[in-house]
């Protein structure tokens, strides 16, 4: 992998960078009157309004030859083919296959995927319709009211998300509750709402190895037998998703409910895979092949439309403009709908795990900044809060927009104002307010002399500042498909042109390492001080359950 900032795409952006300092959006919507028009794209159920970015043709150009020249189309074709573009696992990256039913061979590691991912969907379909039909019961013949999901990063946050804004399609008659945190309080307040007779759990973890995931599953199993349920009927009660289908019948699991998954999916790429049975629980087996399809749409989209049209690879390469040429090291996502509120968190360890990485494939250091921070929340609630930074801070944080464009819950007019809502804040964040502005303002208001003086200069909003918005008629299964993998592939294509490998999280494993050794330290019969002194001061306050006199 060519190190980025040898290309002459990146060369030519950061000379034409050196010319913008006085690119002006008002300017450019005044010069061009078909600016707007132009930087709108429609692809699998969503439209893109990228027109308020600080970019001309031609950034845009050279934004897309950097594309070129980084051989971003070869990466993608190499993904979809099932080549181990995970280098430093030796893995396939395919979870496009999960929702692919066009194809009758997707080849990983040598072998044909397609036939046990339509098995495992399948399998899905039956189990939902059994539990959902009462067919399928708990030890004492009662029909499942409720399910416990307990699972944790790409485990939980895809399901738990996608449950959240699929709520307007909820089967009746089920309730989902999702436990991942290791605190026992996660569980715990989650147990007391639920009839265990009447709980389905079902536990998620691809490696069957993620402490938090392990603990709760035992403690909720306790909890089960505790409460009545007989230890060899135990069984109806438990199911679990897993590549390592062998450790979770040997954790006591059966084997007929145990769903597989596979080595080619990535964690934070899992909720198309048997991942997802918490929400086809949640919302029915079509629903959830809507979600799939959805996606697979904007795979289709991802893989044939010209660079120039290619919303994903456009998301990407405007969003990289911003962290590689402005220095901008944190992106905003605001979405207008209440069902959406979790979206923000779930692209932030979608992008933060895949592309938050100091070295290239090769394990050179990578010489420009990668991924930024992603946060956000949900609009309006964010205008009250975060959004006088975004408005007047010193950093610049570009933001992305969702709306839906027709409410699940239409009461009176509450969803115009929404609506206008967050159309007003991109609009404000674009134009923002001059000094003669604020001071024609506060004239008008009567304010003069000293007072107009300083009252001006705090109202001064400096605008130009970028978003994107991306809309849809209705948050459906299937826009919500092209949502996420629309964000999946914006990640991919900014790791392809960093020379990044987005698809495994080293990071995240010292600190897994070094829990194991603390814990042992809290948990030992009397204290050994094996740690660092800072940390083994914090374990005897641990130990002690009490703060130093
Ligand atoms: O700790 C990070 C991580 O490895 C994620 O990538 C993954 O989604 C999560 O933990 C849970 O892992 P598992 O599904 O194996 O329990």
């Amino acid at each position: 992998m060519t190190n980025p900032t040898t290309l002459p795409a990146w060369q030519q952006l950061s000379q034409l960078r050196s010319q913008f300092a006085d690119f002006s959006l008002r300017q450019a919507f005044a010069t061009d009157p078909q600016r707007a028009e132009r930087m709108n794209l429609t692809a699998a159920g969503l439209q893109l309004d990228y027109s308020k970015n600080l970019v001309d043709q031609s950034v845009l150009a050279a934004l897309l030859q950097l594309a070129e020249e980084a051989g971003v189309a070869t990466l993608r074709q190499q993904m979809f083919a099932g080549d181990a573009i995970n280098n430093t696992e030796g893995r396939a990256v395919l979870h496009t296959a999960l929702r692919n039913h066009s194809r009758s061979e997707i080849i990983a590691d040598g072998a044909n995927v397609v036939p046990e991912v339509a098995a495992t969907l399948a399998k899905i379909k039956a189990f939902v319709d059994e539990i959902h039909s009462g067919q399928r019961r708990g030890f004492d013949n009662q029909t499942f009211t409720d399910v416990i999901a307990i699972g944790i990063g790409g485990s939980f946050l895809g399901p738990k998300v996608a449950t959240e804004a699929l709520r307007p399609y909820a089967v009746a008659g089920i309730k989902l509750h999702f436990v991942a945190n290791v605190d026992g309080t996660a569980l715990a307040e989650k147990l007391k709402r639920v009839d265990v007779a009447r709980t389905l759990v079902v536990m998620s973890s691809k490696s069957f190895s993620t402490q938090e995931t392990l603990a709760n599953t035992l403690s909720a199993r306790d909890h089960f037998i505790a409460a009545g349920v007989p230890v060899d009927a135990i069984g109806k009660h438990f199911v679990a998703i897993s590549s390592n289908v062998t450790a979770a019948v040997e954790f006591g699991i059966d084997a007929a409910n145990v769903f597989p998954m596979w080595d080619w999916v990535g964690g934070r790429y899992s909720l198309w895979s048997a991942i997802g049975l918490p929400i086809a629980l949640a919302v029915g087996f079509d629903n959830f092949e809507q979600l799939l399809s959805g996606a697979a749409a904007m795979d289709q989209h991802f893989t044939d439309a010209p660079l120039a049209q290619n919303m994903p690879v456009l998301m990407a390469l405007l969003s990289l403009w911003y962290i590689n040429f402005y220095g901008s090291q944190s992106q905003v996502l605001l979405s207008y709908d209440h069902y959406l509120r979790g979206l923000p968190a779930y692209v932030q360890q979608l992008d933060m795990e895949s592309n938050g990485k100091g070295v290239d494939k090769q394990g050179n250091p990578v010489s420009v900044s990668s991924g930024p921070v992603i946060w956000g929340g949900e609009g309006t609630n964010g205008q009250h809060a975060y959004h006088q930074l975004l408005h007047q801070g010193t950093a610049l944080i570009p933001a992305d927009f969702i709306l839906p464009l027709q409410s699940h819950n239409p009461i009176g007019n509450h969803h115009q104002m929404l609506a206008a809502n967050c159309l007003a804040q991109s609009q404000a964040l674009m134009l923002g307010k001059t000094l003669d502005e604020a001071k024609a303002e506060l004239t008008a208001k009567g304010v003069s002399g000293e007072q107009l003086e300083l009252l001006a200069k705090h109202k001064v909003m400096p605008g130009n500042r970028p978003s994107n918005t991306l809309l849809m008629n209705q948050l459906t299964p299937a826009t919500l498909g092209a949502l996420i993998a629309l964000y999946e592939h914006r990640t991919f294509v900014q790791g392809a042109i960093w020379g990044i490998n987005s698809f495994d999280q080293w990071g995240v494993e010292l600190g897994k390492v070094l829990g194991d050794a603390v814990l042992a330290e809290i948990c030992a019969s009397e204290q050994l001080n094996q740690l660092d002194p800072s940390t083994n001061l914090l374990v005897k306050a641990v130990r002690q359950g009490v703060i130093r006199a």
